[in-house]
């Protein structure tokens, strides 16, 4: 497995990733496009290389404003889930974000997102807050969780 950054050749198999995971956030081209050119923002992909021709197996977006980032979009295509493709993806981003000098890796969570939550807390974030009634569609409080990045291991096992 590989994990680099994406480039905008990869937008449509990300889209494709996220159309099969509903519980990711739902974004337009442009927003990952956008966020791209950012100051501080970072996405990754994860490429599997099973023959000469490389397939995107899932994607990781972040942010960060000084010592502080956010995870802000995090998607493996149902084919290629429970094999590490996750983790392999947040340990690029926290070695990223030790390189920059981050001190706390936060995101927000649905309550119900049970597979997500149980993904977080094996790679250990902790609950940081509850927000109340934050998600629409179905409306759902939000559960804040946060990494501390200096402590944090490299949780990919690949
Ligand atoms: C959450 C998600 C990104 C995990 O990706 P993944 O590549 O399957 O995760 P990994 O294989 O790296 O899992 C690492 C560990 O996390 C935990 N874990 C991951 N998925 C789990 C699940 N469905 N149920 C229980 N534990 C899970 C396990 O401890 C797992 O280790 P194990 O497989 O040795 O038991 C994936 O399920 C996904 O894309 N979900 C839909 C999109 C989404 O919810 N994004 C997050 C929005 S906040």
């Amino acid at each position: 497995m590989q994990i680099r950054s994406f480039t905008e050749n990869d937008i449509a198999a990300i889209l494709a990733i996220q159309r099969q995971c509903p519980q990711a956030a739902q974004w337009k081209p442009q927003d990952y496009l956008e966020l791209a050119r950012e100051p501080g923002a970072v996405i990754l992909v994860a490429n599997l290389e099973p023959s000469n021709a490389p397939e995107v197996a899932g994607f990781a977006a972040f942010h960060q404003v000084l010592d502080e980032a956010e995870l802000r979009n995090l998607a493996v295509h149902p084919s290629h889930q429970r094999k590490g493709v996750a983790s392999a993806l947040l340990g690029g981003v926290i070695l990223r974000l030790q390189e920059s000098g981050a001190k706390t890796l936060y995101l927000e969570v649905r309550p119900s997102n049970q597979p997500a939550r149980a993904f977080y807390s094996a790679a250990g974030f902790r609950l940081d807050y509850t927000r109340p009634n934050y998600y629409r569609n179905p409306a759902e409080d939000a559960l804040v969780m946060a990494l501390e990045i200096s402590s944090a291991s490299h949780p990919s096992r690949l």
